[in-house]
């Protein structure tokens, strides 16, 4: 069987409040649409296409990369309509599967058991709500077959008691749609071609209907506002946490801990309260995550322990760190292992070699520093001019006293010592103390003035 799929993305959005179309807002950093389109792809369809209207270049360009097709639907004159301005682009195809851009959370596994199922003709993905207002209902014979689908604005009192709601999920005959779309008339309230007319169609035709019951109902629940958006949000990272605490990674409290990328992991990586994980992160075996943490792309090695507050971004950590607290991290920071890296020091494009320390309050910029090397507190790396940036160098095992300032570019010796508080400007030779300051002086018998009397 072939597969085409139709993503509809044409609505305005107007209860998000928003500048930004509705299928862009974010869950957990990826826009709703491309939740959708990632999880179509799984499908091995011929086909996506993507109706598409309100904000359309924006949402072309934020997805441009995605192996879909565009259409258009410059007048939004309901479900049925968008599906027909597909429906050139899908001629030939077995089945096509109807999609929403707006119901980010529908599982591949879901719509495999959905599509097959819906083999026969035309199927219907349903879900039971305690609420089911504003939905459209399913209505079923005594045999529990499916009959027809109404809308809630064009439903009478019986009918709007049916729990069984249309998650708007729709697998059809790809031969028989376009006879059924043209047959779909506006004669109802809202004055809109329904998709969902095609129910009533498809069982004049003597089609049985498949209803199939979506047991969690979070997987075909729409955004429609921010508050459902931020729910839907919630619902995805207790997912998530739930499968990284059965793959053996403790959460200290797995409803505050924030995913939005890719997490790899050793075994027994333990991360505290607050943490955000966001892009390519790999954590090693017995890595530690302290409180309101955030880390994005990078890999940390097995034993490193990162401490409360700390902010890490594009970092490469060897094994066996000890990081923060408040320690920053900036791209290309890389950390050959048993490096302490304390509070308030960001190190940004620097290479940092085996053993090496860097204990409090110090900006390390475009450098190369060796092994076992001490970088005392309040230690700068001058690597900006003003028109360019320079490189600091350091060599093995030497010794940078507290409060001094490397005018890049420089060169500080294997095994050198730096006095605190220098301003180094020229390199400094191997094993020797090099310093530059002012020699303290004391001025004997010197009295401190009084306040003069009036
Ligand atoms: C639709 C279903 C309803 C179902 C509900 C589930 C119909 C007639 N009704 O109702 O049975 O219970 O979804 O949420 O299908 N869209 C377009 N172009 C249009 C109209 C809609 O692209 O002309 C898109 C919207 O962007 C949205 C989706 O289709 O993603 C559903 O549209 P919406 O107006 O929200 O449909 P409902 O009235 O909620
Ligand atoms: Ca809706």
């Amino acid at each position: 069987m072939t597969l085409g799929i139709v993503i509809l993305a044409a609505g305005q959005g107007t209860r998000m409040k928003s500048q930004l179309p509705k299928v862009l807002h974010p869950l957990a950093a990826k826009p709703l649409l491309q939740h959708v389109i990632d999880t179509a792809l799984t499908l091995n369809p011929r086909k996506i296409i993507v109706v598409y209207g309100h904000g359309g270049e924006q949402v072309k360009a934020t997805l441009a990369d995605s192996p879909i097709s565009w259409v258009a639907q410059a007048q939004q004159l309901g479900t049925g309509h968008a599906v027909s301005q597909a429906m050139p682009q899908v001629q030939g195809l077995d089945q096509i599967l109807v999609l929403y851009g707006d119901v980010p959370l529908i599982r591949a596994e879901t719509l495999r058991a959905f599509i097959e199922a819906s083999e026969s003709g035309l199927g219907i993905l349903t879900t039971e709500l305690d609420d089911p207002s504003g939905y459209g209902r399913i209505v079923r014979d005594i045999n529990g077959d499916v009959l027809s689908i109404v809308e809630h604005k064009d439903a009478d009192e019986d009918t709007l008691a049916i729990c069984e709601i249309n998650s708007g999920i729709l697998c059809l005959n790809g031969e028989k749609l376009p006879g059924w779309l043209a047959r779909i008339e506006n004669d109802n309230r809202q004055g809109e071609y329904y998709l969902t007319d095609v129910v009533g169609l498809a069982v004049s035709d003597g089609i049985k209907v498949l209803g199939m019951d979506v047991t969690d109902p979070n997987e075909v629940m729409g955004v429609n506002d921010r508050q459902q958006l931020a729910e839907l949000e919630r619902h995805f990272q207790q997912k998530q946490a739930e499968s990284l605490l059965q793959a053996g990674v403790s959460l200290s409290d797995p409803y505050r801990f924030d995913l939005r990328g890719q997490l790899t992991h050793g075994q027994d990586v333990s991360i505290d309260i607050g943490a955000i994980l966001e892009g390519e992160v790999a954590l090693g075996d017995n890595v530690k995550i302290g409180p309101y943490c955030q880390i994005r792309n990078c890999r940390i090695g097995p034993g490193c322990e990162i401490l409360a507050h700390s902010v890490l971004e594009n970092a490469n950590i060897g094994p066996n760190c000890r990081i923060g607290p408040f320690a920053r991290l900036r791209p290309g920071a890389e950390l050959t292992g048993d490096n302490h890296i304390g509070n308030f020091v960001e190190i940004k494009q620097s290479h940092i070699s085996q053993g090496s320390k860097i204990n409090h309050l110090s900006y390390i910029g475009d450098s190369q520093i060796g092994s076992q090397v001490n970088i005392g507190a309040g230690t700068i790396t001058c690597n900006y001019d003003g028109a360019n940036k320079h490189r600091t160098e350091i060599g093995d095992r030497a010794f940078i006293g507290s409060n001094t300032a490397l005018v890049a570019p420089v060169r500080v010796g294997e095994g050198a010592t730096i006095g605190a508080g220098s301003v180094i400007t020229k390199p400094t030779p191997d094993n020797e103390l090099t310093l530059s300051r002012a020699r303290q002086t004391s001025i004997p018998g010197w009295q401190r003035p009084q306040k003069s009397k009036r």
